[in-house]
């Protein structure tokens, strides 16, 4: 497929048919993913291929459980619906890449940490080349997705119940969750989206 196209004709899909993914599409998203530019070619990633229904179905109650406990603490009735509802529709899908990042520290960074610097600071200053990284390998992942005629959708909502997902997945230390992404045929055309003029994005010096 054409890249122009696969950029500009790729959307979020949330509905999906049960068709099941063949491995060797899945093998080939996550080629792809890999081939992404990464920091210090560290590949600080891994891919976890979820098609077992009950651990996605783990997954979900684990995700509402966190959700309905914020918003019990808050005292909140409504108002977390809607993001609830964006964080669960993977578990509907024949299948959902869990991506998990293993944290990269440069020698630079570790000078930094030396010198007493925090780790938010350091990530100010280091630009969080890890997890640059991995945002990469999913829009490599995505595109080719789209370009094999799968719909697919970058999650992050989820992660409020990151730890709790890690241990379903049997994710451990240095490891982290940092996004899924359920793929399956699209079972509805996706939504309109749109994004800002070029004009409204740009500064230029010159
Ligand atoms: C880092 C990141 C996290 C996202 N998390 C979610 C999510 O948890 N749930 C969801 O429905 N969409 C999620 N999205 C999808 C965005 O809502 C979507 O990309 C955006 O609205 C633009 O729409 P498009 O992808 O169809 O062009 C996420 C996208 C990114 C890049």
């Amino acid at each position: 497929m054409d890249l122009q196209k696969a950029i500009f004709e790729r959307r979020s899909v949330r509905r999906f048919s049960e068709e099941p993914v063949p491995d060797e599409d899945l093998f080939a998203m996550i080629e792809a993913a890999s081939w992404a530019p990464n920091a210090a070619n560290a590949q600080m990633w891994h891919f976890v291929v979820v098609k077992k229904k009950e651990v996605l179905e783990a997954m979900a109650q684990a995700i509402e459980q966190k959700f309905d406990q914020i918003s019990r603490q808050l005292g909140f009735t409504n108002e977390l619906a809607g993001n609830k509802r964006n964080a669960l529709f993977f578990a509907k899908a024949p299948v959902t890449i869990a991506v998990l990042m293993r944290p990269y520290e440069s020698k630079v960074n570790l000078a930094l940490k030396k010198l007493g610097l925090n780790q938010l600071e350091i990530q100010r200053l280091r630009g969080q080349a890890d997890l640059q990284s991995i945002g990469a390998a999913i829009q490599n992942l995505l595109l080719t997705a789209y370009a094999k005629d799968y719909g697919a959708c970058w999650m992050c909502a989820p992660l409020v119940a990151a730890y709790e997902i890690e241990k379903i997945l049997g994710v451990e230390e240095p490891w982290e969750l940092k996004a899924l992404i359920p793929i399956g045929k699209p079972a509805d055309s996706p939504g309109h989206s749109s994004r800002k003029a070029v004009n409204e994005i740009i500064t230029m010096i010159e």
